[in-house]
């Protein structure tokens, strides 16, 4: 089993990072394979709204690593999307692969269904509720099951290692890490 983590953050080694690591160190103690993609240093270009895919499991524009996130999200059995808040939502770069990538399960059904979904938000001090729903969004509209925790999946923090003082914060994203790992296996033992 294998979850794909996408770290929109523009600093790659932040505090997004930071909470992807405390989910992942969950998962990984439960044998769970992990593999996080970040999105700093990178221009994901938005949807054209051309429909192209339709048949083609994929977006058809090939001037960004888009085609390569999506075909990893395809082959993961759960997808951790992470966010730093930006302007009291995602980062643009986190936009543009959920726009994409929406409108591509959309035109070919089916490719997202019953995988596990989680989505985790780092911020300095207020957005993260609704940075979170548009990641939550993605999962719910596309036959995903969305793992929760003790808390809404948030860490406070401005500079790179300040979440690691938020407690709460990261003991919220030890809980989603286990929850994960939890419905991750009974999913596994259903399918076989
Ligand atoms: C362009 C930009 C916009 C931001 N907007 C918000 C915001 O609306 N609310 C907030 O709490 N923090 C905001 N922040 C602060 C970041 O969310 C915070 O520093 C977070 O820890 C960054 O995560 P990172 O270390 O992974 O980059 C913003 C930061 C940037 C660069």
């Amino acid at each position: 089993m294998k979850v794909l983590a996408i770290n929109g953050s523009a600093r790659e080694n932040g505090n997004t990072a930071m909470i992807i690591d405390a989910v992942f160190d969950q998962l990984r103690k439960e044998g769970i394979e992990t593999e996080c993609i970040s999105l700093a240093g990178s221009t994901i270009e938005p949807c054209k709204a051309c429909w192209a895919c339709g048949g083609q499991g994929n977006c058809v524009h090939r001037k960004d690593k888009f085609r390569d996130i999506f075909e990893k999200m395809k082959e993961a059995d759960g997808i951790l999307l992470a966010s730093p808040v930006y302007s009291a939502n995602i980062s643009s770069s986190m936009q543009a692969v959920l726009e994409r990538a929406a409108v591509v399960c959309d035109m070919n059904p089916a490719l997202m269904r019953h995988k596990a979904g989680a989505s985790v938000a780092a911020l300095r001090r207020g957005g993260a509720l609704g940075a979170l729903d548009a990641m939550n969004h993605f999962f719910l509209n596309h036959e995903m099951f969305v793992v929760g925790s003790t808390y809404w999946n948030m860490a406070y923090g401005q500079l790179p290692g300040d979440a690691a003082n938020d407690e709460e914060g990261m003991r919220t994203m030890r809980n989603l890490g286990q929850n994960m790992a939890y419905l991750l296996k009974k999913l596994h033992e259903e399918a076989q």
